[in-house]
C-alpha cells in the first residue's frame, strides 16, 4: 500500500537538471510542476523538444513503478495514434532511472515525453469536447484490454471499489449537512453498490482522467491533445474510468448529467459499456466526489500549502450537493440514453405491448374517449385566458372559460398532450433540479378534460401503490399510483393525479383492482391542487420511483429520455393519435373546394359532414379522432382495412397487375370459388368494375338471350347510376330531377308486408303482390310486347329494407319465365352472406335466378364486380361480338375476391351475421315494445330496418322523427342512415365481424338516442 502521508521528493532545480543530463542526456530549461505525491519538472531541452522528468515518491513500491512504465511501453505498441506521454529511456536503456534523495532515500525517475495542450480545467467544456474526451478514454481503454502487471493489483483510496472508506474521512468535516449527505451517500454505496461491483468487468485504466490531466487544442478546443499522468493507474472497474472523469468534467457546468452524457456516450462508442455499468455511473460519480471531499477535508489542515489537493474542492462540494438533489433513477436514464440503452430497462417494450393490446384494454372513462369529441386545451398557448387564469391560481375563472369554449366547440373532452410545452407551472417545485437556471416546463402526462366528478376507471389489471394528496399549490391534489404486471409486458406504473379526495378514504395500497374498477373521480379546484377538473393521467416505466418523484413536468432538453421514462399516456387511455394530429383540409376546406370544382350534386351525407381519415374494423376514425361505430357503409363488409383483404392487395399489386387478355391464375381460382358458392345453373362468371356496370352487362345478356329490351322493376329500385339503370331506377326517374318512366320499363309494386293492405289475408300477400307483376306482363302484352328481364334485389333496401314476403319471387320468377322473360336477382348490396343463413338473399325466397349481379361488399372496399349466369345465357351472349372489360377481373381484384371469400368462411362470418343480426332484433324488438313509433322491426342477418311511424294503425310516415334519431345518434358516434319512400326507415348494415359488444352499443346509442329524441317531441 502506498503510503500517502509519506513526504514528496525535494530536489533543487539545479539537481532535478542534472539528473535530466546524466541520466536521459537532456539539456535545457527547467519548471517545477505540481504534484501531489512526487516531484515533476517540465525540461524544455536544447534541441527543441520538451519533458517531463518525474521523480517519484521514495514510498512508491517498486513494482508501481515498473507498472507505469509496463503501461507505457504498452501503450507505445497498442496505441501509437493515441495522445499520451511517451517513454524517453534512460542512457541506460531502461526505462526507469534511480536516484538518491538527501536523506539517503531512492526515488525511481522516469522521462516522458510533454503533451502540449491547454488543462481542460481551463477551457469552456461544450458538449463536443466532452465527448471526444469519452472517446479518448474509450480508445485508451480499449487498447489496454488484455494488459495486466503486478503493480496494478494494488489497494489504493483512489480506487473507486474503495469508496467505502471515506466514511472514515467523514468526520474531517465540519458542516453536520455536509456530513449527512456524505453519510447518506455512503451508505448507498455500501448497499446497492458495492455489491454490485465484483461483477462489473475490471481492467486496468488511466482512473484520474480530472480535468487537470486532459488537454485540449488551443486551437480547436474540441480536439484532446493529450491525456497525462498515468500515476492512478491501477487494475479496477472498468466504468471507473468514465466516473472519475465526469465527476471533474461536470464540474461548475449548468447541466452536469447532460456534460456526463456526452463523455459516456464518446466512450461507449469506442467501447461499448454494459447496462449495469452504466446503471452504476451516477452513483460512481457521486463516490469519485465523496473521496475527493473526504480526502481534502483529512489533509486540508497537513497540506494546506499542496493547492493540488485543494484545487476541486469547493467546485466538487457544490456538485456534491447538486447531485444530491437529484432523483438518481432520473439521472441513470439519461446516461443510459446516452449509450444507446432503453431509458429504463424495458421501457420499449412496455410501450410496445401497449400499442399492441390496448384494443382490448378497459375503457378509462364511462364511455370510450376514442368516442368523445375531443379537443385541444389551449395549455400551450401562455397569452390563452385559460393558461393565465391557471397560472395565476384562479381555477373557478378558468372552468368557466373552458366550459364556454368547450360548450361552444361542442367538446367533450379536452385534451392536454403530452410533451407539450407549457408556462403554466410558474411554482418553485418547477425549477430544474438538472439544469441550473432552467424551468421544467415540457407536460410529460396526458391530460383528460371533463367536469369534476367524472368517474375513472383502470384499463387494466392493477395494484394501488400509493394514494396520498399533495398540498402545493398547483400540484396534484389526490394522486393514485397504480402497478401493472401484464403478462408479456415488464411491469409499470400509472400516476392518476388531480383526483377528488374520497379516493384517498376507498384504496388501499396493496389493494388489487381488475380492468374496469373505478380508481376515482377529478376533483374539483379545491381538491385537485387548484385546476381546472382534470385527469393527469402519467405513464412510468420505472415502477420503483415513487408518485411524488415521477415527473409531471419535465426539461425540453431531456425529452427524448422522458419520452421512454414517461411515455405518452395517449395509447393506453385509448386516444386516436388524429387526435393530435390533423393533417390534409379542414372539413370546411373541403366542403368548399368540392363546390368548387367537384359536382355540385355530388352527395354528402349530415348537415355537418364528417371528415373520416381511417377505418378499423366497425370503427370509422374521423380527423379530430373521435371513432364512430359504423353501422351502415355495407361495402366494407368484413371491416374497415381488414387486414387478410390489404395483404392480398397488396401483395398482388406488387407483383403484377393485367387484364383477361393474358392467362392468370386468380380469375380462374376467384371465379370458381365464387360460382361455388352460387345454387343451380349459375355457373358462368364475369367482372367489372361497379354494380352499374354489373347490372349494365346484365341488360346486354338479357337482350341477346332474349332480344326484348322490356323489364320489370320494383317501385322505389334503385339499380345504378348509369343513363339505362336511372331509366330502370323508379327511386330515381320518380324524384327530383328524374323524366319518368321510360316505355320500356314496367313497375310493379313494392311487395311490402308491412303496408300491405290491412285486409290482405297473411298467406295471400306475396300472391297478392306478385298480381301487380302478373298486371304489368299482362300490359305488355296488350302493347304485342313481353318481358326481357325481371330485376329486383333479394330485398330491397332503397325502398326501405323491404323483406319479400315468403313465396314471392318463387310466384313472380315463374310467370315471368312463362312469358318467355329472365329473372335477375341484383345482390349488389345484400350478397355475400349478409344474411346469414345463406350465402345470397335470393336463396331465402328458394329461387334460383337466371342471372346474378353483385357488388358493393365484394371486394371488402376495393371497387370490383361479378355477373353470375347460367351456360345457356352466356351462350346467348357469345353472339361473335368480343367481350373486353379493362379493369374487370384483374389479377388484384380477384386476389381481393379470393381474400374476402376466405375470411368469410374461415371466421363463420354470415354464423356471426345471423347470430348478431338475431340478437338486433330481439333488442329492437324489445324497444319496439317501449316506443310505439317504432312502428315496424325487420331484418334478417346484419341487414336490419326500423320503420318509424306516427301512429301504428295508420301508418303515417314519421320522417321528422327518422332524421332525428339518424342525426342523434351521429352525435352520440354511431353511423345509420334513413331509407324508404318517405325516409321513415333507419336503415343499419354494419359489417360481418361486428361481434357482441359494438351491438350492445349500438343498443345502447339507440335507447338513448329514442330516449332524448322522444324526451324533446
Ligand atoms: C341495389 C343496387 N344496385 C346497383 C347499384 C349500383 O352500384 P355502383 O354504385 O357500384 O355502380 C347500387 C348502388 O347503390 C345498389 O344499391
Amino acid at each position: 500500500m502506498i503510503d500517502l502521508s509519506h513526504p514528496a521528493p525535494s530536489f533543487s532545480d539545479a539537481e532535478a537538471l542534472t539528473i535530466a543530463r546524466e541520466h536521459f542526456g537532456i539539456e535545457g530549461r527547467i519548471s517545477p510542476l505540481a504534484s501531489e505525491r512526487d516531484q515533476n519538472f517540465k525540461i524544455d531541452s536544447n534541441d527543441g523538444h520538451s519533458f517531463i522528468l518525474k521523480i517519484v515518491n521514495a514510498s512508491e513500491p517498486r513494482d508501481q513503478s515498473d507498472f507505469q512504465t509496463a503501461l507505457l511501453e504498452h501503450l507505445e505498441k497498442h496505441a501509437c495514434e493515441l495522445a499520451v506521454p511517451r517513454l524517453r529511456r534512460a542512457l541506460t536503456g531502461l526505462a526507469l532511472a534511480s536516484v538518491e534523495g538527501p536523506s539517503g532515500e531512492l526515488h525511481a525517475v522516469r522521462m516522458v515525453s510533454w503533451q502540449i495542450g491547454e488543462p481542460l480545467a481551463t477551457m469552456e467544456r461544450t458538449p463536443a469536447t466532452l465527448g471526444n474526451l469519452g472517446k479518448v478514454l474509450g480508445e485508451l481503454d480499449r487498447a489496454m484490454q488484455g494488459f495486466i502487471h503486478a503493480g496494478a493489483l494494488r489497494t489504493f483510496d483512489w480506487d473507486i471499489r474503495a469508496a467505502g472508506l471515506s466514511r472514515q474521512r467523514v468526520q474531517y468535516v465540519n458542516d453536520a449537512a455536509d456530513r449527512a449527505l456524505l453519510e447518506r451517500w455512503l451508505d448507498r454505496f455500501d448497499r446497492d453498490v458495492a455489491p454490485r461491483l465484483p461483477a462489473l468487468r475490471a481492467a486496468v485504466i488511466h482512473n484520474d482522467a480530472n480535468d487537470w490531466n486532459v488537454l485540449v487544442d488551443a486551437s480547436d478546443p474540441t480536439r484532446i491533445a493529450g491525456l497525462i499522468d498515468f500515476g492512478d493507474a491501477l487494475h479496477s472497474v472498468l466504468i471507473a474510468e468514465v466516473a472519475v472523469a465526469c465527476a471533474y468534467s461536470i464540474l461548475e457546468v449548468e447541466d452536469p448529467i447532460g456534460a456526463a452524457g456526452s463523455i459516456v456516450a464518446g466512450f461507449n462508442a469506442q467501447y461499448s459499456l454494459l447496462e449495469e455499468e452504466v446503471d452504476l455511473l451516477f452513483d460512481l460519480i457521486v463516490m469519485r466526489l465523496v473521496i475527493s471531499v473526504t480526502m481534502s477535508a483529512q489533509r486540508s489542515d497537513k497540506t494546506a500549502e499542496n493547492p493540488y489537493l485543494q484545487v476541486s474542492e469547493a467546485p466538487a462540494w457544490n456538485l456534491l450537493r447538486r447531485l444530491d438533489r437529484m432523483n438518481p433513477g432520473l439521472a441513470t436514464a439519461i446516461l443510459r440514453q446516452a449509450c444507446g440503452y432503453d431509458a429504463f430497462p424495458g421501457a420499449k417494450a412496455i410501450v410496445r405491448w401497449i400499442e399492441d393490446n390496448n384494443k382490448s384494454f378497459r375503457s378509462i372513462l364511462a364511455t370510450h374517449p376514442a368516442r368523445l369529441a375531443k379537443g385541444i386545451v389551449p395549455y400551450g398557448d401562455p397569452q390563452n385566458p385559460m393558461t393565465v387564469l391557471s397560472a395565476g391560481k384562479e381555477p373557478e375563472k378558468a372552468t368557466e372559460w373552458w366550459d364556454a369554449y368547450a360548450g361552444d366547440q361542442k367538446i367533450a373532452l379536452g385534451i392536454g398532450p403530452w410533451g407539450e410545452e407549457r408556462s403554466v407551472y410558474t411554482g418553485t417545485m418547477f425549477e430544474s433540479r438538472f439544469i441550473a437556471g432552467t424551468r421544467r416546463t415540457r407536460h410529460l402526462g396526458l391530460d383528460l378534460f371533463m367536469p369534476a366528478g367524472t368517474k375513472l376507471y383502470t384499463p387494466i389489471d392493477a395494484v394501488v401503490s400509493e394514494v396520498m394528496i399533495e398540498e402545493d399549490p398547483l400540484g396534484y391534489g389526490c394522486l393514485v399510483k397504480l402497478e401493472h404486471r401484464p403478462e408479456g409486458c415488464p411491469p409499470f406504473a400509472t400516476l392518476w393525479g388531480h383526483l377528488a379526495h374520497e379516493a384517498v378514504g376507498r384504496l388501499r395500497p396493496g389493494e388489487k383492482l381488475a380492468a374496469g374498477d373505478l380508481i376515482g373521480e377529478m376533483g374539483g379546484p379545491s381538491e385537485n391542487g387548484g385546476w381546472v377538473p382534470h385527469l393527469h393521467l402519467q405513464l412510468s416505466v420505472d415502477t420503483q420511483l415513487a408518485a411524488m418523484e415521477i415527473l409531471g413536468v419535465g426539461e425540453p432538453a431531456f425529452l427524448p429520455v422522458w419520452a421512454e421514462l414517461f411515455p405518452d399516456a395517449a395509447a393506453f387511455a385509448g386516444l386516436p393519435p388524429e387526435t393530435f394530429e390533423q393533417s390534409g383540409r379542414s372539413r370546411s376546406e373541403i366542403v368548399a373546394e368540392r363546390k368548387s370544382i367537384l359536382l355540385p350534386n355530388l352527395s354528402i351525407s349530415y348537415a355537418e359532414p364528417i371528415k373520416f381519415v381511417r377505418g378499423e374494423g366497425a370503427w370509422l376514425i374521423d380527423d379530430r379522432g373521435r371513432a364512430y361505430l359504423d353501422c351502415f357503409n355495407n361495402v366494407c363488409h368484413l371491416g374497415h382495412a381488414h387486414p387478410d383483404v390489404v395483404e392480398a392487395l397488396s401483395k398482388q399489386a406488387g407483383i403484377l397487375n393485367t387484364n383477361t387478355r393474358y392467362l392468370h391464375d386468380n380469375i380462374v381460382d376467384y371465379a370458381e370459388r365464387l360460382t361455388a358458392t352460387l345454387p343451380g345453373d349459375l355457373c358462368v362468371a364475369t367482372f367489372a368494375c361497379s354494380g352499374s356496370e354489373a347490372n349494365s352487362l346484365m341488360l346486354r345478356m338479357m337482350r341477346a338471350h332474349t332480344g326484348r329490351e322490356e323489364a320489370i322493376v320494383l317501385d322505389w329500385a334503385y339499380h345504378g347510376t348509369t343513363q339505362e339503370l336511372i331509366d330502370l331506377s323508379p327511386y330515381k326517374y320518380k324524384r327530383k330531377g328524374g323524366k319518368g318512366r321510360k316505355s320500356h320499363v314496367y313497375e310493379a309494386n313494392i311487395p311490402d308486408t308491412y303496408r300491405a293492405p290491412a285486409d290482405w289475408p297473411a298467406d295471400k300477400i306475396a300472391q297478392r303482390y306478385a298480381e301487380s307483376v302478373a298486371e304489368q306482363i299482362a300490359s305488355m302484352r296488350k302493347a304485342g310486347k313481353g318481358p326481357g328481364v325481371f330485376l329486383a334485389e333479394s330485398i330491397p333496401s332503397v325502398a326501405g329494407q323491404v323483406f319479400l314476403p315468403e313465396g314471392y319471387l318463387r310466384e313472380v320468377y315463374a310467370m315471368v319465365r312463362a312469358a318467355g322473360g329472365i329473372c335477375a336477382a341484383d345482390e349488389v348490396q345484400v350478397g355475400f352472406g349478409r344474411v346469414g343463413s345463406h350465402w345470397w338473399a335470393f336463396e331465402t325466397q328458394g329461387v334460383v335466378p337466371d342471372i346474378v349481379t353483385m357488388g358493393k361488399p365484394i371486394g371488402n372496399g376495393h371497387p370490383m364486380a361479378a355477373v353470375v349466369t347460367t351456360r345457356e345465357v352466356a351462350a346467348s351472349f357469345n353472339n361473335g361480338m368480343e367481350y373486353f372489360n379493362t379493369f374487370g377481373g384483374n389479377p388484384v381484384s380477384c386476389a381481393v375476391g379470393l381474400a374476402v371469400l376466405d375470411v368469410i368462411e374461415r371466421d363463420d362470418l354470415r354464423g356471426n351475421a345471423l347470430a348478431m343480426g338475431n340478437y338486433l332484433l330481439e333488442r329492437f324488438r324489445a324497444m319496439q315494445a317501449r316506443y310505439e313509433v317504432i312502428g315496424d322491426v325487420r331484418g334478417q342477418g346484419l341487414f336490419l330496418g326500423i320503420e318509424l311511424v306516427t301512429d301504428r294503425k295508420t301508418k303515417q310516415p314519421a320522417t321528422e322523427l327518422a332524421r332525428k334519431i339518424n342525426n342523434g345518434a351521429r352525435e352520440r358516434g354511431v353511423l345509420m342512415g334513413t331509407e324508404g319512400p318517405h325516409d321513415n326507415v333507419l336503415k343499419l348494415r354494419p359489417p360481418m365481424i361486428f361481434n357482441r359488444a359494438n351491438a350492445d352499443l349500438l343498443i345502447e346509442v339507440m335507447e338513448e338516442t329514442f330516449a332524448a329524441v322522444m324526451a324533446e317531441a
